[in-house]
């Protein structure tokens, strides 16, 4: 019961985090559109940031882990049954590993390229997978709240 109020409470924070964080890049982005500021700035923020959403991510799956586990919610993934909540945590699961897997491509470039001129690919990429990130986010906190709504 502790263990799951603590998972909680971490979850919580590192949801804020993560979806805080990929807002504001999101907004940094539409409005920093001078490129000699995007130069000055991104080579130094984006690391911080980078790592800073990392760790969120990781800490969010070990408690989402945590929780899951508590409420027997990985039977209900492997063998959906049509119930509310099962839609909603298979729904929440398929949109969680497709977030983390655009996490990883964004990161992986973000981290190869920092500072550099990008490719083409790369920089379709790069954009591609944040833009992804950034949605995907909106329809996880959708689904997280449905399923909190059932727990
Ligand atoms: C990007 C990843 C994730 C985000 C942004 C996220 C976000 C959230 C948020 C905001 C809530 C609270 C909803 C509310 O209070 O109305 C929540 C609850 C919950 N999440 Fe996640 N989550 C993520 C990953 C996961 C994973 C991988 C699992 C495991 C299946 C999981 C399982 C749960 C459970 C079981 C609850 C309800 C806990 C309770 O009611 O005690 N989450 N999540």
């Amino acid at each position: 019961m502790l263990l799951k109020e603590i998972a909680f409470h971490i979850h919580l924070i590192m949801a804020i985090s993560w979806i805080g964080g990929s807002v504001f890049m999101f907004i940094l982005g539409i409005t920093l559109r001078d490129k000699k500021a995007q130069q000055e700035v991104y080579p130094h923020v984006g690391p911080i940031f980078g790592w800073f959403e990392v760790i969120a991510l990781i800490a969010l799956l070990t408690t989402g882990f945590v929780l899951g586990g508590y409420y027997n919610l990985f039977e209900l993934i492997l063998n959906p049954n049509g119930s509310a909540i099962s839609d909603a945590v298979v729904k929440k699961s398929i949109l969680v590993l497709i977030l983390t897997i655009a996490t990883v491509i964004h990161f992986v470039i973000a981290y190869k390229t920092n500072g550099k001129e990008r490719t083409k690919v790369e920089q379709i990429l790069s954009r591609g997978s944040s833009m992804l990130i950034f949605f995907l986010n909106l329809f996880v906190m959708h689904y997280a709240i449905v399923l909190r709504d059932i727990l």
